[in-house]
């Protein structure tokens, strides 16, 4: 019988859970065993005793290592800690052939890649699932990110000197709210779609062709991106890294567009790059004091020079809130999604009761990061090269 862990999430301000009563049920279903540790959904509103009543053994923290010594596979929300980052060594004592399923961080968390090669554990990274028609019940980039987009709005709406919808009082009439959004992927449509339920006027500024039509049907108006020959376009659903001349265009384009705007929403992202850069200071500077800046793109570098990690920045009276892990905000709908996510990609691998990877289905062989004691994205190896020299 597979066994399988749900470790309490130990990286700061994660509130989050892999697993919910629901999906518990739904692995012991399929064959599995489900030990989960004390606390793990506290924060997520899921009880110890929820979690029993749905089937799971619930394992007492003092315990963990012994757990982690016979898990067959372990569902993540965030990497599990390693020793060297104030883990408990539960990764470390995981056993060869063994399984972790996560949000991984593949593009910058080197040490890990390096200890599931060592351990000889597979492991699939969630950011790499690839956007097929078979993926998307366990796409939890999309769950997150629209639970991000949702929540960005909110904050700005609550932060904002101003009004979002038009009202027509006694005292007056007062006008929308103008909102930016930069970015219409999956939390720039949500963004675009909540500030219009809350009554703002939106303008969208993405790269890729397709979200012209996307961001219309929403009832927000597209900024024409410059018309380079350079244009980035895009790759397997994903924008491309624009260049420089194309970047600098396009915030000159922006510029305009920010001076008379109350919000700007910042979702912008190349997949394994840095966040592209798309309000500078001197473009703040240019902004109505009192007007709000909602990046999501922080943990990337941000797409505002001045986001700072989980914190707020002030540049002339311009407030910037630097908001990166959004959906654990929301924990916990955001474990419900992840959770269903999670346990769909598990159904996979989960066959008879036992755990078979296929590294050649066109599903799992590109998240697929580690597997046979070695890492299978080459796309990663320079990236660990620079890191280790
Ligand atoms: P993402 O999080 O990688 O990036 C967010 C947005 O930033 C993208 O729309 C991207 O084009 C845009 N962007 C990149 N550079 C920019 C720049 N310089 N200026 C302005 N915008 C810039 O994207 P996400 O949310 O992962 O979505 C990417 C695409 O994949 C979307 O079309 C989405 O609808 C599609 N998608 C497809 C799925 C499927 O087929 N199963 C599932 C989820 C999303």
């Amino acid at each position: 019988m597979t066994t399988v862990l749900v470790p309490r999430e130990r990286r700061s301000g994660e509130t989050r859970v892999a697993a919910t009563p629901e999906t518990v049920k739904r692995l012991i279903a399929r064959g599995a065993r489900v030990w989960i540790e004390a606390e793990a959904g506290r924060a997520a509103g899921f009880s110890d005793a929820a979690f029993e009543e749905a089937g799971a053994e619930v394992f007492a923290s003092s315990d963990s290592l012994e757990r982690w010594r016979q898990a067959d596979a372990v569902l993540a929300v965030q990497a599990p800690l390693l020793c060297s980052e104030g883990g408990d060594g539960g990764l470390e004592a995981l056993p060869a052939g063994s399984l972790v399923l996560g949000l991984l961080d593949p593009y910058r968390n080197q040490a890990l890649i390096d200890q599931l090669e060592l351990g000889r554990v597979s492991s699939l990274a969630l950011e790499l699932l690839p956007r097929i028609s078979r993926a998307q019940a366990m796409d939890v980039l999309s769950s997150q990110a629209n639970i991000a987009g949702y929540k960005a709005v909110l904050l700005a709406a609550a932060a904002l000197d101003r009004f979002f919808p038009m009202l027509m009082t006694a005292a007056g009439t007062v006008q929308p709210a103008k909102v930016v959004v930069l970015g219409a992927g999956v939390a720039g449509l949500q963004a675009v779609a909540t500030a219009r339920r809350l009554g703002a006027v939106v303008r969208v500024s993405d790269v890729r062709p397709a979200a012209r039509e996307q961001v219309e049907s929403l009832g927000a108006r597209f900024i024409e991106p410059p018309q380079l020959e350079e244009a980035p376009g895009e790759a397997g659903g994903y924008a491309r890294e624009a260049g420089a001349v194309f970047q600098e265009a396009q915030r000159q384009i922006l510029a305009k567009q920010l001076e008379d705007a109350d919000v700007v929403i910042c979702t912008a992202q190349v997949p394994g790059r840095p966040a592209p850069l798309l309000i500078t200071e001197a473009m703040l500077a240019g902004m109505r004091p009192g007007s709000v800046v909602v990046d999501l793109a922080v943990a990337q570098g941000g797409n505002c020079a001045a986001s700072r990690a989980e914190a707020d920045a002030w540049v002339g009276g311009v407030r910037v809130i630097g908001a990166g892990n959004l959906a654990a905000t929301v924990p916990q709908h955001a474990s419900a999604l992840y959770a269903r996510n999670l346990a769909a990609l598990l159904e996979v691998v989960l066959k008879e009761g036992a755990i078979h990877i296929d590294p050649e289905d066109p599903l799992l062989d590109p998240c697929l990061l580690t597997h046979g004691g070695a890492c299978r994205r080459p796309d990663l190896r320079p990236a660990r090269q620079e890191a280790t020299a």
